[in-house]
C-alpha cells in the first residue's frame, strides 16, 4: 500500500486539509492508501485542526475533527513512500531533515503535482479569514488530483 504524509508548519490547517481531502477521495475511488500529515513544529502538537479548516471542509462533506497535529521525524522518511510539503519553507526544512537523517526520500511540493516545478506555494491561512481557508482548499483539491494519478501508477 502506498502511503503519503503531508506537511506544513503548525499541521492544525494546511495538511490536515490535504489529508482530510485526499483521504476521502482515496475513500471515494476505492483506492487504498495510507494518509497522514504533520508539522515541522511542535507548536500546536496533540491539538485538533483549526476549527476554521474544520469548517470549511464539513462544508464539502469531510470530517477532519478526528486528526491531531504531531511533529515529524526522521524515522517519517523511512515510514512514507511520498513527503508533500506544502510551501517553499517547509520544502526547506523538511529536505534539511531528510539530509541530516541520511534519506534519499526526497519531499515535494504539493503544488507542483499540478504545475510541474513551479514551486508554488500553499499560503498559511492562519492569520487571515476564512476566504483564506477556502483558497487553501482549492489548491488542494486541484493538486490532490494529480497526486492520485500518481498513487495510480
Ligand atoms: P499550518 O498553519 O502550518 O497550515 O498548520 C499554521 C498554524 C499555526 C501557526 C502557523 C501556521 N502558528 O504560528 O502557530
Amino acid at each position: 500500500m502506498k502511503s503519503v504524509l503531508f506537511v506544513c508548519l503548525g499541521n492544525i490547517c494546511r495538511s490536515p486539509m490535504a489529508h482530510g481531502v485526499l483521504r476521502y477521495k482515496a475513500t471515494q475511488l476505492d483506492l487504498s492508501i495510507r494518509v497522514e500529515s504533520a508539522g515541522t513544529s511542535a507548536f500546536h502538537a496533540g491539538e485538533t485542526p483549526d476549527k476554521r479548516a474544520i469548517a470549511t471542509l464539513k462544508h464539502k462533506g469531510i470530517d477532519i475533527s478526528d486528526l491531531r497535529s504531531q511533529q515529524i521525524i526522521a524515522s517519517d522518511f523511512s515510514s512514507y513512500d511520498f513527503i508533500v510539503t506544502m510551501d517553499e519553507e517547509n520544502q526547506i526544512n523538511v529536505k534539511k531533515l531528510a539530509l541530516q537523517s541520511n534519506s534519499k526520500n526526497t519531499p515535494k511540493m504539493l503544488m507542483n503535482y499540478a504545475y510541474p516545478s513551479q514551486n508554488i506555494s500553499v499560503p498559511d491561512p492562519y492569520y487571515g479569514g476564512q476566504q483564506g481557508f477556502e483558497n487553501v482548499y482549492k489548491m488542494i483539491d486541484l493538486a490532490t488530483n494529480h497526486l492520485i494519478e500518481e498513487l495510480k501508477k
